[in-house]
């Protein structure tokens, strides 16, 4: 076939592709499941050992309660996340429309409120006269920043700022979440958007490594991409890239 130039050859490496992009998907589905299956099974284990416990000694019945609750949260919060990955990566985006700009400015003053603990403060710049409109999920991408802002607060310490930036070209939209933390090793930036990803460190939190997996997931489902990068001075800027919604375009079609 390679020695051919013909339609024929162009349907055979057309279909070549089809199988190898086919053979990705699968293998990061076995994958996926593979690490659920892992990441489920710690919890379930501390729930068994909780329940035996309180069997053998009723009188510590109380902390056995506690602890069996408390994994039974960490479970429902896991698969709730997991729910909303495998929605993202289905959902069709549909003839549904938002103001980017309120939503960021939804997500900044939730965070806010959380912010008065460790004494951070975060900063929102946008320009405010441009019109924000985009199609898509607004529920999803509200979830997809809320991730990346709560990072960006819990990697910071007392008296740093996070920066929220949003800014429009002739295209798209970027969204820039810059904090001043330690930021995230080189050779590891690439990895901490893929499911269960998370690096060891004092601020790694209880998480289970989805917040990015998601926020990736929903931003490609808008037509958009992220990237992420430490900055010169350290900390980690995270950026989205979302398409505008072309009023022109969109009445064209
Ligand atoms: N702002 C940041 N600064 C430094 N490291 C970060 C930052 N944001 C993410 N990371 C790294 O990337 C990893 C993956 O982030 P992600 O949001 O996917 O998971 P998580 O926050 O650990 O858990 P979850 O979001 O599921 O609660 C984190 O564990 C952390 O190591
Ligand atoms: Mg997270």
């Amino acid at each position: 076939m390679k020695r051919r130039h013909d339609e024929l050859s162009d349907v055979a490496r057309d279909f070549d592709a089809m199988v190898e992009r086919l053979e990705v998907l699968v293998s990061s589905r076995e994958q996926l499941l593979h690490d659920v299956s892992h990441e489920l099974r710690s919890p379930l284990a501390r729930l068994q050992l909780a329940i035996g416990l309180a069997h053998q000694n009723r009188d510590n019945i109380d902390t056995s309660m506690q602890r069996i609750e408390g994994e039974a949260a960490r479970m429902d919060k896991m698969i709730g996340e997991l729910l909303t990955l495998s929605r993202a990566e289905h959902q069709v985006v549909d003839e549904s429309y938002f103001d980017l700009y309120g939503l960021v400015d939804a997500v900044v003053n939730d965070a806010r409120y959380e912010a008065q603990v460790p004494g951070v403060t975060i900063l929102l710049e946008a320009d405010t006269e441009q019109d924000h409109t985009v199609k898509g999920n607004a529920e999803l991408m509200r979830r997809a920043l809320d991730n990346i802002v709560r990072n960006a607060l819990r990697f910071s310490t007392r008296e740093q700022t996070v920066l929220v930036d949003l800014r429009g070209t002739e295209r798209e939209w970027l969204l820039c979440v810059t904090d001043q933390g330690p930021g995230v090793e080189k050779n590891k930036l690439s990895s901490i958007f893929d499911p269960f990803i998370r690096i060891e460190s004092p601020q790694s939190g209880k998480g289970y490594g989805l917040g990015l997996a998601i926020a990736r997931k929903v931003v490609m489902a808008h037509g958009g991409h992220i990237e992420a990068d430490n900055g010169p001075q350290g900390g980690l800027t995270v950026r989205i890239f979302i398409p505008r919604w072309q009023e022109t375009v969109a009445q064209s079609h």
